[in-house]
């Protein structure tokens, strides 16, 4: 039988992220090759002309995948009946722009769109946010969304997992499919924390751990953290323009392992609630391993954390308690 469509909301899906995103859905990269389903495309006036052409290109494109196509820029159409949200819509960083600056910006924005899933989402929606700061945006649309379950409500930091996947096999001349469970802890900003403290290698004898094999401490604690920390400055300095093929790919992958499970023995990064595992301080958006099985993530348990990486945690998780302060200093 036919299986029923899947509404997917895609906010600020006539920008960049947006633009490579929608494609991807369509075509079943995030959901499978057997998933149907309707986008919903919000933007904001301004760029309303850009998302009718969006809109007649996905047309053009013939998905076979594809049942329908919302593009708005109602906030509330937007929202009804989804059953997924990619929160992309938001005011970019620029080049030489901290994070912070665009703070105040973006949580106006989170705040009046939580209201609108949560009065018009369908129950259950999933909530991925993408734009920055995304850590913390996504603690406010939770804020102002309480009757969304916390745990339907997280924050994209895959890429820079994928992004240090991508560095360990470039650096081990390896398929980077046989690179597994690298760590990104914390905000998606330059204070995360990549750990290959648990990573392994598939190789013809087994799996070998990822600090065995690159067998220099000091290029792992320096320039590989430094790299992906700053990859996303970097693609801006080259670009003009920040990641936007890659940022849409991850989304892809985090809702498929969030929807779909993650391979046995594999986990992946994603910023959730915290509940305080590894001493993380409850009630931030903060990115743990996860394993995902029926929908649900679960926070890998147990792992060692050593003095090193342990400062690093804190660091991070430091640097999202003053963006939690400083959001709710911009909505007072
Ligand atoms: P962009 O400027 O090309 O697109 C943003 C779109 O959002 C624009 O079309 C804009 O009109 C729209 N928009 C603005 N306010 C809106 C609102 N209130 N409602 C709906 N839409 C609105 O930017 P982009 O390059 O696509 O990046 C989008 C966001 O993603 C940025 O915040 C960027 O910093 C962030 N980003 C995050 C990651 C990550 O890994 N978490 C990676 C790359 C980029
Ligand atoms: C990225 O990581 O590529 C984005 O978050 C862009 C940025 O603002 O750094």
């Amino acid at each position: 039988m036919a299986k029923e469509p899947v509404r997917v909301l895609v906010t600020g899906a006539a920008g960049q992220i947006g633009y490579a995103l929608v494609p991807m859905i369509a075509r079943g990269v995030m959901l499978g090759p057997n998933q149907p389903v309707i986008l919903h495309m919000l933007d904001i006036p301004p760029a309303a002309e850009a998302l009718n052409g969006v809109k007649m290109e996905l047309v053009d494109a013939a998905f076979p995948l594809l049942k329908g196509v919302v593009a708005t820029t109602d906030v509330v159409e937007a929202c009804t009946g989804v059953n997924l949200a990619i929160m992309v819509g938001g005011f970019p960083r620029k080049e030489g722009m901290e994070r912070k600056d665009v703070m105040s910006k973006n949580v106006s924005i989170y705040k009046s769109q939580a209201s609108a899933l949560e009065k018009h989402a369908a129950a259950n929606c999933k909530v991925l946010v993408v734009a920055n700061p995304a850590n913390t945006n996504a603690l406010i649309l939770k804020e102002f969304a309480p009757s969304i379950p916390e745990r339907n409500i997280t924050c994209l930091t895959r890429l820079d997992h994928n992004r240090a996947l991508g560095q360990i096999s470039e650096r081990l001349n390896v398929q980077v499919s046989d690179v597994k469970n690298v760590i990104i802890w914390g905000n998606h900003s330059s204070t995360q924390y990549p750990d290959v403290s648990h990573a392994t290698v598939k190789t013809h004898s087994g799996e070998k751990p990822v600090p065995e094999l690159v067998a220099d401490d000091g290029w792992l604690k320096g320039e590989f953290i430094t790299i992906v920390q700053q990859r996303g400055a970097a693609i801006i300095k080259a670009r003009k323009l920040s990641s936007a093929l890659s940022a849409a790919s991850s989304a892809c992958d985090h809702i498929r392992d969030w929807v779909l499970g993650t391979p046995e023995g594999t986990w992946v990064s994603m910023g959730v609630y915290s509940d305080g595992s590894y001493n993380v301080p409850a009630g931030l958006i903060y990115s743990f391993p996860v394993t995902c099985r029926n929908g649900e993530w679960t926070i890998v348990q147990g792992l060692s954390i050593d003095e090193y990486s342990r400062k690093k945690l804190d660091l991070t998780a430091e640097e999202l308690t003053e963006e939690k302060a400083l959001a709710y200093s911009c909505l007072s």
